[in-house]
């Protein structure tokens, strides 16, 4: 069967959030509205509102709540404070009427140099069994920064360098191993439901060392990448042949 690209993040994330091996590892997700972002702003500091089919970052805002009635929404390079009341008119100034949106649990990014960051991982499955090709950090541009997407401004830095400067005190080599098992299992989930034989995960790694999953593109990007890490782009084009 040949690869599909699925755009709806929901489909994907709601597969992983019913898996019960999987599920502590996805932030919890439900589509947006006024009573699922007070549920959500009630449990979590923050939270994220993203449009279902996106890409490169675009339309993703940040709500943090600053106190009991108090919340700074973040979209873009600017933010506003306003009453957690007034959070759901304030985003529709924001919002594309058109498009649906998802909300989901923010994630405390773990940080270098004090740039909050999350991995990429690129499995492929040129045959039958699912195969790591990449893993690289993708850095913020500054600490406050939305979205750590290279299209808005973040930077490709190898997972040894990112891990070794890291801002937390982490045990890190556990923390790779935990990344890696736990992006196998999200590629054999995603696999198993869809017809893929690549996939590009976002994944977080938070400031205690916990392992999540963000999100998962069909289509990966490589732009840029080679030199990088020629070693491991070398690993993505082999597989890449053995897939046409
Ligand atoms: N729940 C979250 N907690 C913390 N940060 C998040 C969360 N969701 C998104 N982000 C940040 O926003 C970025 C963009 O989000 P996401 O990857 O879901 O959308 P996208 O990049 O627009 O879509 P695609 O990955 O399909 O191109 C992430 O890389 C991450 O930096
Ligand atoms: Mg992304």
């Amino acid at each position: 069967m040949s690869h599909t690209v699925i755009r709806s993040k929901m489909r994907k994330t709601r597969l992983l959030m019913d898996d019960p091996i999987i599920s502590r590892h996805v932030p919890e997700t439900d589509w947006f509205s006024a009573t699922s972002l007070h549920r959500m702003l009630r449990k979590y500091s923050t939270v994220y509102i993203k449009p279902d089919i996106g890409r490169k970052g675009n339309g993703v805002i940040r709500v943090r709540k600053i106190n009991d009635s108090e919340s700074e929404i973040s979209y873009r390079q600017t933010s506003v404070r306003c009453a957690t009341k007034n959070v759901v008119s304030q985003l529709q100034k924001i919002q594309n009427s058109e498009r649906q949106y998802i909300i989901q649990r923010g994630i405390d990014l773990a940080t270098y140099h004090s740039r909050p960051f999350d991995v990429r991982v690129v499995l492929q499955k040129p045959l039958n069994r699912w195969h790591l090709s990449w893993v690289s950090a993708k850095v913020a541009p500054h600490k406050d920064a939305v979205v750590t997407n290279v299209a808005k401004g973040a930077q490709d830095v190898t997972i040894t360098k990112t891990l070794r400067k890291l801002d937390q005190r982490l045990n890190v080599y556990r923390v790779l191993q935990e990344l890696i098992d736990v992006s196998y299992q999200t590629a054999q989930i995603l696999g198993a439901k869809f017809p893929l034989k690549i996939v590009g995960l976002d994944m977080a790694i938070d400031k205690r060392g916990k392992i999540w999953f963000i999100e998962a593109n069909t289509k990966p990007d490589f732009r840029g990448l080679r030199s990088l890490d020629p070693k491991q782009y070398k690993r993505y084009i082999t597989a890449k042949r053995l897939i046409r």
